[in-house]
């Protein structure tokens, strides 16, 4: 096992730069996950750290070893590919134990090893069946098998169950954990599904466009994102433009206009006297009907109501004819409202106004 820092990397495809300065540290052991939109280089970044890119510039280092120029097959990877890159003539057995063969590991030692890594993976009746005879859950946990059995110093994963149906995805994250927090094995993982990432990782890096947006647990980027782009990414959220003005007293406190009413909320790195974002996930507002001298209260109607088991989500059309939707919990609903119902959203003080 190895943690892995990258430092700086910059990489190029003729003349677009794919990856500008990024730097990241995986702590030995830990479970990271690239999360971003398609294009913004989660591959490409991937595959510099697995030799497969050369960076144009930057160092990447598993623990103290600089592999930049390290060729793929003396890095010490084990790599989980999107669509498997199974080989299609060999079985599941031959699969898992190409990467020991080419390893010159003994024949005993290979049947063990093999057997073992199957086992892991609940295959071990399949070990004969070829790519074609099995599902795509069994595909994807041969990979992973193959990836494991060679015990690797990182695992890299490049969106290893986007191919799979629900079901089959929820299971193998499962699967997935319980193998790399058994091996203690240091990995990195790609989706572009953010409730994957918020499930699985210990910490995720957000990125656009080929720098990393930001870096933290989940906890930390659902609760307090650093921009209106990560509020978006993770979750979902009011992103408002909002006016944003000293609130006097202590530094993390902030006041801002909306819609013509000045509101009390938590400053979250914007620019006094200047244009903000508030960020307002929707289940943190509430609703309340119309009612004089509420603090950070704002009237609107009710445009939608949707009931939706668990939540009820709102659309609310304020007076200056902006929407803001609102979810209110089955457990904490103390009141309803339908279409047209004139209401008061409650924005909590703590809501953050961002760095436009
Ligand atoms: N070999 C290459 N030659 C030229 N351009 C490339 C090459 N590989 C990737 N790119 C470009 O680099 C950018 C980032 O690609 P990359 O595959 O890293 O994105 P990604 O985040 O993995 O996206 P997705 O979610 O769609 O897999 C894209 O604009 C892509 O077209
Ligand atoms: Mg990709």
């Amino acid at each position: 096992m190895a943690s892995i820092t990258i430092d700086n990397v910059v990489k190029q495809f003729a003349n677009q730069t794919v990856l500008q300065n990024l730097s990241l540290h995986v702590p030995d052991g830990a479970f990271y996950t690239l999360l971003g939109p398609s294009g913004c280089g989660k591959t490409t970044l991937l595959r510099c750290i697995a030799g497969f890119n050369e960076p144009d510039g930057g160092r990447i280092l598993f623990d103290k070893d600089d592999v930049t120029r390290v060729s793929t097959h003396h890095r010490d990877i084990g790599m989980v590919f999107q669509d498997y890159a199974l080989f299609p003539d060999k079985t599941a057995f031959d699969n898992v134990a190409y990467g020991l063969r080419a390893r010159k590991v003994p024949k005993a030692e290979i049947a063990r090893r093999v057997n073992e890594a199957l086992d892991k993976v609940s295959l071990l009746a399949l070990a004969d069946r070829y790519p074609a005879q099995m599902s795509g859950g069994q595909r994807q946990r041969v990979a992973l098998a193959r990836a494991l059995v060679i015990r690797p110093r990182v695992l890299l994963m490049d969106e290893p169950l986007s191919n799979l149906d629900a079901k089959m995805r929820l299971q193998m994250r499962d699967v997935i954990l319980d193998l790399v927090r058994e091996a203690g094995i240091t990995t990195v993982f790609v989706t572009h599904d953010q409730e994957e990432a918020l499930a699985m990782s210990d910490r995720i890096a957000i990125m656009d466009r080929g720098s990393i947006a930001q870096l933290g647990t989940p906890e930390e980027l659902y609760g307090t994102p650093v921009n209106a782009y990560v509020a978006d990414f993770i979750g979902s959220a009011n992103v408002i433009p909002v006016p944003a003005e000293s609130a006097g007293g202590a530094a993390s406190h902030v006041r801002y206009q909306l819609c013509g009413q000045q509101l009390d909320g938590k400053q979250g790195g914007a620019a006094l006297g200047a244009q903000g974002i508030l960020i307002a996930r929707p289940e943190a507002l509430s609703l309340m009907a119309p009612a004089p001298h509420v603090p950070n209260a704002i009237a609107g109607e009710v445009l939608r109501r949707q009931y939706l088991g668990f939540k009820t989500a709102y659309r609310i059309r304020l007076h200056d004819q902006s929407e803001i939707r609102v979810e209110l919990h089955a457990g904490n609903m103390v009141a309803d409202f339908q279409a047209g119902d004139a209401v008061q959203v409650l924005v909590p003080a703590d809501s953050r106004v961002v760095a436009a």
